[in-house]
């Protein structure tokens, strides 16, 4: 039996063409824009191939006490809605998925909003969402017989293909840009055994590189041009869908950097929506970087029509990208699902990401983005206090410790940036002090911290 259901389609002209057929830089031949994954059988109403809402509800719980590796992976127990692999059993699987939703009690009663969620799709097995993707399309490179996987990164790809890649016995290269991604990252890439190389250039400078290297050697491109990617990346869509019991939360807020990740999200909850598995879909807002923030700029000047990348600064190098691959797709999600597109300032995400902190997750700093994003949004009443929001943390607070300790010991941020919010951060700040080795000594540190 042949799993494989999909045709590719152009997001740009609408061009298709078989997933065997796609260029290695994975642009339209016509019109030079991305693909996306197509099931047409889905759109034939009593189709064979058309999923049916109710034994999938059931089988996918039932899968989750299952002992097969497929079963569980949170992104293949959902495999009737990403046919893309003539054999499921060709996937490559760390057992990515199934991460925790969490609620966030203190900052949801000061933000007065009833029911605020995080999904923490840092508990990942490599810490990131990047997981849930890369099972996805470096199960398309083992069965299409590629011996060699790349992408240009900020960090979190490249950790993740280089482990997907370790696990398939397959090979990998990382770009990466010199000095501007998290130590926890690198050290990733270097443990699973990729052969890393760190470029002199900016993160879009890397994917300019690796594009033209694709051209020229055997290599398959894991890079979210690569719209495998965004396969598995749609599926923490099915898990919320399922967390609230098929009814979806009024409002999802997600990081933007490249733009892949609410690209998939999108598109999965649309999906959930045209096979009949929820009746609505959830409002998506993206929330950048204010200097990494083109797709703020677009929806500022054209809403969304036009777009000018723009050179990206900010201390969450995750998101330090000026030319977003997707930033087409992810502007049809904002504009579909009645969503915002804002941006917030490095004190903000400093603040929230240490807000994060205090209710026992953490996060990393572009993950930070989204509750930054959502006090916005609430502030300009954009949000009710009814409204059941979810916020998507992308990384684990692990990933870039260097960030947090800064914030905490008083070194990142500089004077003029914390201006006018000196008592918030202070309130929030956990320095280690050093004290002597005696038990009256630590008692007078616990004794001040009780006032
Ligand atoms: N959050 C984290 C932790 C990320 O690593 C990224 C992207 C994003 C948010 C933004 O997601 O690009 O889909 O809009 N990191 C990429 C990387 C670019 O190379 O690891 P996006």
């Amino acid at each position: 039996m042949n799993d494989n259901l999909h045709t590719l389609r152009c997001f740009g002209c609408g061009a298709r063409s078989s997933g065997t057929e796609a260029r290695p830089d994975f642009r339209c031949a016509a019109c030079g824009d991305l693909f996306e994954v197509e099931y047409a059988g889905w759109s034939q109403r009593q189709g064979h191939d058309r999923p049916n809402p109710g034994a999938l509800k059931w089988l996918w719980r039932e899968r989750r006490a299952s002992c097969e590796a497929l079963d569980q992976s949170g992104v293949w127990r959902f495999r009737e809605l990403l046919p893309i692999l003539d054999n499921f059993g060709n996937a490559v699987t760390l057992r990515e998925g199934n991460t925790p939703l969490y609620l966030l009690k203190r900052v949801s009663k000061s933000l007065g909003i009833d029911q605020l969620y995080a999904k923490h799709q840092g508990m990942n097995p490599t810490g990131s969402f990047k997981d849930t993707g890369m099972t996805a399309a470096l199960s398309v490179a083992r069965e299409r017989g590629f011996e060699w996987v790349a992408c240009a990164s900020t960090g979190n790809t490249s950790a993740a293909m280089a482990a997907y890649a370790a696990r398939a016995g397959m090979r990998s290269l990382v770009l990466i840009p010199e000095g501007k991604i998290a130590w926890g990252k690198l050290s990733q890439a270097m443990d699973y055994g990729a052969v890393t190389c760190q470029l002199k250039t900016d993160f879009d400078g890397c994917v300019r590189v690796l594009t033209q290297t694709v051209k020229q050697a055997p290599i398959y491109l894991l890079n979210s041009v690569n719209p495998y990617r965004l396969e598995g990346q749609k599926t923490p869509a099915f898990e919320i869908a399922e967390a609230f019991d098929w009814n979806v939360p009024d409002h999802l807020i997600v990081p933007g950097g490249n733009l892949a990740n609410s690209s998939a999200l999108g598109k999965g909850f649309k999906e959930l929506r045209e096979l009949g598995l929820v009746a609505r879909l959830p409002r998506v807002s993206v929330i950048q970087a204010e200097g990494a923030n083109p797709l703020v700029r677009s929806f500022a000047k054209s809403n969304g029509a036009v777009f000018e990348p723009v050179e990206a600064h900010t201390r969450a190098t995750a998101i330090r990208i000026g030319n977003p691959a997707s930033w087409r797709k992810a502007a049809r999600v904002i504009q579909d699902t009645g969503g915002w597109c804002i941006d917030v300032s490095e004190t903000e995400i400093a603040i929230a990401k240490a807000e994060i902190g205090t209710e026992g997750l953490g996060c990393e700093p572009a993950s930070a983005v989204t509750l930054a994003g959502l006090k916005k949004l609430r502030a300009e009443g954009k949000v009710a206090s009814s409204d059941i929001v979810v916020l998507v943390l992308t990384g684990h607070t692990l990933k870039d410790a260097e960030y947090t300790i800064g914030f905490h010991s008083g070194t990142l941020l500089t004077e003029q940036e914390t201006v006018g919010r000196e008592r918030e951060v202070e309130a929030l700040r956990r320095n280690a002090v050093v004290v002597e080795a005696s038990p009256d000594a630590v008692l007078d540190v616990l004794k001040a911290s009780a006032q």
